[in-house]
């Protein structure tokens, strides 16, 4: 079988070279499609796959209509908004993503990037300490599970919301189990996404919520953008001039969002799972999972059921 590992935003060599080793000791034979700049040579490389490891990448009914042959699709990492799953099923290919293997990333960006804020972006002016401050995580999965576990190494006080976690279980954790969004936005001084990218989340984040946050309050997106309503956000930001803004995704807006110097912050390109080890878990799992598919026909981590 070959399997495409096709990736516009390459991984670590290191996590390349052990997709490779899972993929050839069981006889398959790996292909690769790095750093491409065009979806036309998606189109092509994709022809011949039988299975296919990708990131961010967009794989809509034109790439299922080009791969005849494409059995399983494996987003090595959590969200899976990228994949058309539609498409998927109507065309018989799994798709799979592989959950938990790059949150820790995420969640250590999370504080890289928060730390970086409370300190004014290290302009030699005087900030504050993260020890103390309400740190409010809205949906307690993997990365949000992540982010508490290191909140409370830095002392914070923490909260999560998540519809679909059971209270007890954000309880057991040490952590204030809100009732509602609201409640999050409300009590604490920084809330951090770690919401999905669905219909029901896109442009949720809006002035409504935001706009509860105390004065000095950080909003710090390492999840998707579609999920911040930008027009409201950016109102609220010229409006309450104490609100900082921090993201791992860049806004479609950040020309606009970048007028609020100094209390704005993006990275240029998605960061968050941009680590060696998050890349070798994620890129390892997904290829056993294909292998597992191959072989066993396992289907465990299916998304479009
Ligand atoms: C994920 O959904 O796993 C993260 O957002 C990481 O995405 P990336 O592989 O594009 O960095």
């Amino acid at each position: 079988m070959k399997v495409l590992v096709a990736t516009e935003k390459p991984f670590a060599i290191a996590a390349v070279e052990g997709i490779r080793e899972v993929v050839e000791a069981e006889g398959h034979e790996l292909m690769l499609l790095e750093k491409y700049t065009d979806k036309a040579q998606l189109l092509s490389a994709v022809e011949d796959a039988d299975a296919m490891i990708i990131r961010s990448d967009k794989v809509d009914e034109e790439v299922f209509n080009a791969a005849k042959k494409l059995q399983i699709v494996v987003r090595a990492g959590a969200g899976y908004d990228n994949i058309d799953l539609n498409a998927a099923t109507s065309h018989h290919v799994v798709a799979e993503n592989t959950p938990g293997q790059n949150s820790n990333a995420v969640a250590e960006l999370v504080f890289g990037l928060l730390v970086m804020a409370v300190r004014n972006f290290y302009n030699g002016k005087s900030g504050t300490e993260l020890k103390g401050k309400r740190l409010g995580i809205l949906a307690f999965g993997n990365v949000g599970r992540n982010v508490a576990r290191i909140a409370k190494g830095f002392d914070m006080e923490v909260y999560a919301y998540d519809t679909y976690c059971p209270n007890d279980v954000i309880e057991a954790a040490g952590v204030h189990a809100c009732k509602s969004q609201n409640e999050l936005f409300e009590n604490c001084d920084i809330v951090s996404l770690h919401i999905p990218s669905t219909p029901e989340t896109i442009k949720s984040i809006g002035s409504g919520l935001v706009g509860q946050l105390p004065k000095g309050g950080i909003l710090i997106n390492t999840a998707r953008k579609e999920v911040i309503n930008e027009e409201e956000l950016l109102e609220l930001l010229a409006n309450r001039t104490d609100l900082k803004f921090i993201t791992d995704i860049m806004p479609d807006g950040d020309t606009e969002f970048k007028k609020f110097e100094g209390r704005y912050f993006s990275t240029p390109k998605k960061m968050g799972a941009q680590t060696a080890e998050a890349n070798i878990n994620a890129g390892i799992a997904a290829a056993k999972q294909i292998i597992s598919y191959f072989t066993d026909g396992c289907t465990k981590y299916q998304v479009n059921k």
